[in-house]
C-alpha cells in the first residue's frame, strides 16, 4: 500500500482524534484513496501530557520541526490560535506541502494570504473542519453548487453556544453550568468567549460568505452579537410568543450588497432551524436555480471534527494519485472573478422585533412608550406585561416590521424615561429569509 506523510501540529480534542481515526479506519480509508496515511511526526505543548494511544516518540515542542520535515508530505494544523499557525501554514505551503486545517480563526484573519499562497504554490488547503465540524458544507458550496448564484447562506454554526441555549431553553440549566458541560465535551474554544460572543460563528461566517458570492470579507464587515446578555426571562417570553432563541449566522446577497450578521434571533418554534438542538449545526443555503438546500449534522468535538480532516486527507491523496491539485482553487472562484462586495448597513435591514423593557410598574408607562414607538413608525404586535407588582417590571413588545434604525431611535429614547430603569433588551425576529 502506497503511503503518503502527515505531519500532525496539535494532538488536543480534534488532533488525538484525527491519529485516532486514522489508524481506526485505516482500511476503509485506503478502499477510498489508495493511500495509507502515515503520521511521522506530532507537534505539542507538553510533550509529557498523557495522550491515550499515541506514540511519545513521535512528539516534539517544535511544530516546525514537523512541518519542515523530508517525509511529511500533508501538514495538518490543529493547534489553533493565530501566529505560529499562520507560520506553521505558510512555510508548509511555500515549501509546497499541501495544507488541512481547521483554525477558522485564521483563515477569518489571514484566509486570503494563505489562499492566494496555496494557490501560486499549486498545492491544496483543506479546510472542511473550519466551518460545521462533520457537516460537509465547505465542499457543498465551493463544488456541488456550480452554477447557480448563491442568494444567502445562514444557520447556526457554533454547537457551544447552540448547546447553552438549548440547554437554557429546554433544561432551565444556567449559562455557567451550560457552558462548562459543552468545554467537558471538547466542543468549545480555547477561550470560549470566542463561542459565546459570536466571534466564532463570524470567524466561520466570513468563510462561508466568500465562498459562497466569491467575495474577499473582512471580519469587522461582520455584524456580531453574542449570546452573553440574554436572560432566563427572554426564554420564557420566547416560548409564551410560540418561538425559540437560535444564535443565528446569516450572510445575504441583498440587490448587490452583502448583508452579513451574527445576532441571537427569535424564531418560530415550527420552524426547520428551531429544532436544531445542542451541538448540531445547520446551514441552509439559498441557490437561484437549485432552491434551498439544507445540511445538518454534529459541528463540534473530536470526532466529528477529525471526520471533515480526514475527508481532506483523502480529497488531497486523490488528487496526488492523478497530479491535479490546483484543480479546484481555494475558494473555488477562479481569482479574477472575485471582487469585493459593498456592505449593507445593519442600520438599515427591516424585521419584526422583539423589545424587553424594564420598567416602573406605573400607570401611563405603556401609553407613553407607545406613543414613542408611534412616532418612529413602529407598530405593535403583541404585548406581554408581568403583573403588577408596583415595583420594576419587564414589559415585553413585539413590533411588526420596522426599520432598524427607527427602532433602535425609539428605544434610545424610552431608555432616557424615568420610568426606564435598566438597558431594553432587542432580539431581532427571524420568520425565514
Ligand atoms: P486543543 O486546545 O484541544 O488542542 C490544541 C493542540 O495544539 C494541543 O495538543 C496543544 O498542545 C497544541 N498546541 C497549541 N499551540 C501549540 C504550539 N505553539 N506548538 C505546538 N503545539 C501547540 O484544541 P482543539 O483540538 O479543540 O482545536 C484545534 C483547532 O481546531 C482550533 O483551531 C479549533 O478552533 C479548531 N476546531 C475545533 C473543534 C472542536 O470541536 N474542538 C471543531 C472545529 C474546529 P498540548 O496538548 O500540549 O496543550
Ligand atoms: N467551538 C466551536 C463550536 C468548535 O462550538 O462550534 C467547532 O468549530
Amino acid at each position: 500500500m502506497k503511503k503518503i506523510g502527515v505531519g500532525l501540529l496539535g494532538c488536543g480534542v480534534v488532533g488525538e482524534a484525527v491519529y485516532r481515526g486514522l489508524a481506526e479506519n485505516a482500511k476503509a480509508i485506503s478502499a477510498r484513496c489508495g493511500f495509507q496515511f502515515d503520521v511521522k511526526k506530532i507537534a505539542v505543548n507538553n510533550i509529557s501530557k498523557k495522550r491515550v494511544g499515541v506514540s511519545g516518540g513521535l512528539l516534539t515542542k517544535k511544530y516546525m520541526e514537523v512541518v519542515q520535515a523530508p517525509g511529511v508530505d500533508i501538514v495538518v494544523e490543529l493547534m489553533g490560535g493565530e501566529e505560529d499557525a499562520f507560520t506553521a501554514v505558510t512555510t508548509a505551503l511555500k515549501l509546497k506541502k499541501h495544507v488541512v486545517t481547521a483554525n477558522k480563526l485564521l483563515l477569518a484573519k489571514r484566509g486570503e494570504e494563505i489562499f492566494d499562497l496555496a494557490q501560486k504554490a499549486g498545492v491544496k488547503i483543506g479546510f472542511e473542519a473550519s466551518v460545521a465540524g462533520a457537516v460537509p458544507v465547505i465542499r457543498t458550496i465551493k463544488e456541488a453548487i456550480a452554477s447557480g448564484k448563491i442568494k444567502s447562506v445562514f444557520g447556526i454554526i457554533n454547537g457551544t453556544s447552540n448547546f447553552i441555549l438549548s440547554s437554557m431553553m429546554e433544561r432551565q440549566t444556567t449559562f455557567a453550568d451550560a457552558l462548562e458541560e459543552a468545554q467537558n465535551l471538547g466542543y468549545a474554544e480555547a477561550d470560549p468567549t470566542f463561542d459565546v460572543a459570536g466571534i466564532d460563528a463570524a470567524h466561520k461566517l466570513t468563510i462561508l460568505a466568500n465562498l459562497a458570492f466569491g467575495t474577499p470579507v473582512k471580519l469587522k464587515d461582520v455584524h456580531i452579537e453574542g449570546i452573553g446578555l440574554l436572560t432566563p426571562d427572554d426564554f420564557i417570553f420566547a416560548r409564551q410568543f410560540g418561538r425559540v432563541i437560535k444564535l443565528l449566522a446569516t450572510a445575504k446577497n441583498d440587490d448587490g450588497k452583502l448583508d452579513i450578521r451574527v445576532h441571537p434571533a427569535m424564531v418560530p418554534a415550527n420552524m426547520p432551524i428551531a429544532r436544531i438542538d445542542g451541538v448540531t449545526n445547520a446551514v441552509e443555503v439559498d441557490v437561484s436555480d437549485a432552491g434551498r438546500l439544507m445540511l445538518i449534522g454534529p459541528g463540534a468535538g473530536g470526532d466529528a471534527t477529525a471526520s471533515a480532516v480526514i475527508a481532506d486527507l483523502v480529497d488531497i491523496a486523490r488528487d496526488m494519485a492523478h497530479c491535479s491539485s490546483a484543480r479546484v482553487s481555494p475558494t473555488g472562484f477562479l481569482p479574477h472573478s472575485r471582487k469585493r462586495l459593498p456592505l449593507k448597513n445593519i442600520d438599515s435591514i427591516k424585521g419584526g422585533y422583539y423589545l424587553r423593557f424594564t420598567v416602573d410598574d406605573k400607570p401611563g408607562v405603556l401609553a407613553k412608550m407607545a406613543g414613542i414607538l408611534g412616532d418612529n413608525g413602529i407598530s405593535i404586535d403583541s404585548v406581554i406585561q408581568k403583573g403588577r407588582t408596583g415595583g420594576i417590571v419587564p414589559l415585553v413588545i413585539l413590533t411588526h416590521e420596522a426599520v432598524e434604525k427607527s427602532v433602535k431611535k425609539a428605544i434610545n429614547k424610552i431608555d432616557r424615561l424615568s420610568t426606564s430603569q435598566a438597558r431594553t433588551m432587542l432580539i431581532r425576529l427571524e420568520d425565514g429569509l
